[in-house]
């Protein structure tokens, strides 16, 4: 069958894939690690549950309100009341089937054939082609290791041309784990203010945070800088519900009415029974994000520890998010048994094949040089895995 053309330019989503393959070869009964996982290795936590399960027993399992029930709508905006001192009204939130529903919704009522949509790399997987799908063309803008693959403001200046409308910021950022200053912040905001750009701010991690660097969201700097910006965000990677699909974003009234309108003409409302679960999430104790981040605390020091300590490697410490994103340019060029590496899809399909130990290229978030390693999965999990990475770099010549 022919497929529209559009199809052409879209890829599967390669995180997605990578664990596919860990899973298939699983299935087979090889005993594959995984460091592909892009979801929290917790279950939702029990009072988040019982309120699904209660909400099915209450009967809530009709249609809702296309862009989410009002009760909802309320705990989001106080929300963005206490995590970022912001003042939304109900008529500026809308609630999707997950962040990157917000994300597609938003592409596709805001960006027109033509218009060109800033995104620094290394950038989420699903951007460039959710920018694609809408008809526009992602503008792929290089950020530097040295700079902690961090946007810097010269660099974005000189990426916009008259027909840049948007810029998107994800922070702290999957897969670099890097996350803006209040300073770095400012100094993205004086170009986004002076060229009119739009921004979409990715907060989907901005409660998976280590250390003590305060989280700084662009629209926290200022009234003209909220209305510049766009906030997605949702409940799948603080509350480990990414089943659940439910993400939400807050945008000026009308863009909220235009979201509302496509998702009515197309997934109409986010599953009610989630949308209830979603309400005991952001109401309910937090203490649970507390514990998993925690634990995410002790992988990520274990984790860096023991990659800073392999030859070759070099690794930026993450702020935030549950990936590690690491150098491995050192190896291109090895081979092993006459097979040569010539970049990071190589050197994931080596490890793969040969250590049976699942990454992600780097080359899926535009940096060849690195490969993406998550910790979500056990500490035991992933020294094993982290002893057969050595390993497998050792065979290489
Ligand atoms: C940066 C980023 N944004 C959005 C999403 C999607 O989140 P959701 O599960 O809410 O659709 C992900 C998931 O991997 C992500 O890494």
């Amino acid at each position: 069958m022919k497929l529209a053309e559009r199809m052409a330019q879209i890829q599967p989503s390669p995180t997605l894939s990578i664990n596919t393959k860990a899973k298939a070869l699983r299935a087979a009964g090889v005993d594959v690690i995984n460091f592909g996982v892009g979801e929290p290795d917790f279950d939702t936590p029990e009072h988040i549950r019982q309120a699904g399960i209660d909400a099915i027993n209450e009967g809530f399992t009709r249609y809702t309100a296309v862009g989410g029930i009002d009760e909802l709508k309320d705990a989001i905006v106080a929300k963005f009341e206490s995590g970022y001192g912001l003042s939304f009204g109900r008529n500026e939130i809308v609630v999707s089937c997950g962040a990157k529903h917000s994300l597609y919704n938003l592409a596709q009522i805001l960006f027109d054939p033509g218009d060109e949509v800033l995104i620094p790399s290394p950038y989420w997987v699903s951007y460039p082609d959710i920018v694609r799908l809408a008809g526009a063309t992602p503008v792929i803008v290089a950020t530097q290791e040295t700079d902690g693959f961090k946007l810097r403001p010269e660099v974005l200046e000189e990426a916009i041309t008259e027909k840049s409308k948007a810029l998107i910021l994800n922070s702290p950022s999957n897969p670099t784990g890097s996350m803006y200053s209040k300073e770095e912040l400012e100094g993205i905001a004086s170009v986004v203010l002076q060229r009119r750009l739009l921004v979409v701010s990715d907060d989907i991690y901005y409660k998976i945070l280590f250390g003590d660097q305060p989280w700084v969201n662009l629209a926290m700097l200022g009234e003209d800088l909220k209305r510049h910006t766009i906030i997605v965000n949702g409940v799948s990677k603080t509350y480990a519900m990414t089943g659940w699909r439910i993400g939400y974003l807050a945008a000026p009234p009308e863009v909220a009415a235009a979201v509302t309108r496509v998702q009515s003409q197309s997934t109409s409302n986010p599953t009610s029974i989630a949308q209830k679960a979603a309400l005991a999430a952001l109401t309910g104790p937090q203490d649970c994000v507390e514990v998993m981040v925690a634990e995410f605390e002790k992988r990520l020091n274990h984790m860096v520890q023991r990659l800073e300590a392999i030859s070759g490697v070099s690794v930026i410490k993450p702020s935030g998010t549950f990936y590690v994103f690491a150098n491995f340019s050192s190896y291109f060029g090895c081979s092993y048994n006459g097979q040569s590496i010539h970049g990071s899809i190589d050197l994931a399909t080596y490890l793969m094949d040969k250590a049976h130990l699942a990454v992600v290229p780097g080359v899926a978030f535009g940096e060849d040089s690195c490969l993406r390693f998550s910790f979500a999965t056990s500490m035991s999990q992933i020294d094993q895995g982290l002893d057969r990475l050595s390993e497998a770099l050792a065979h290489l010549s």
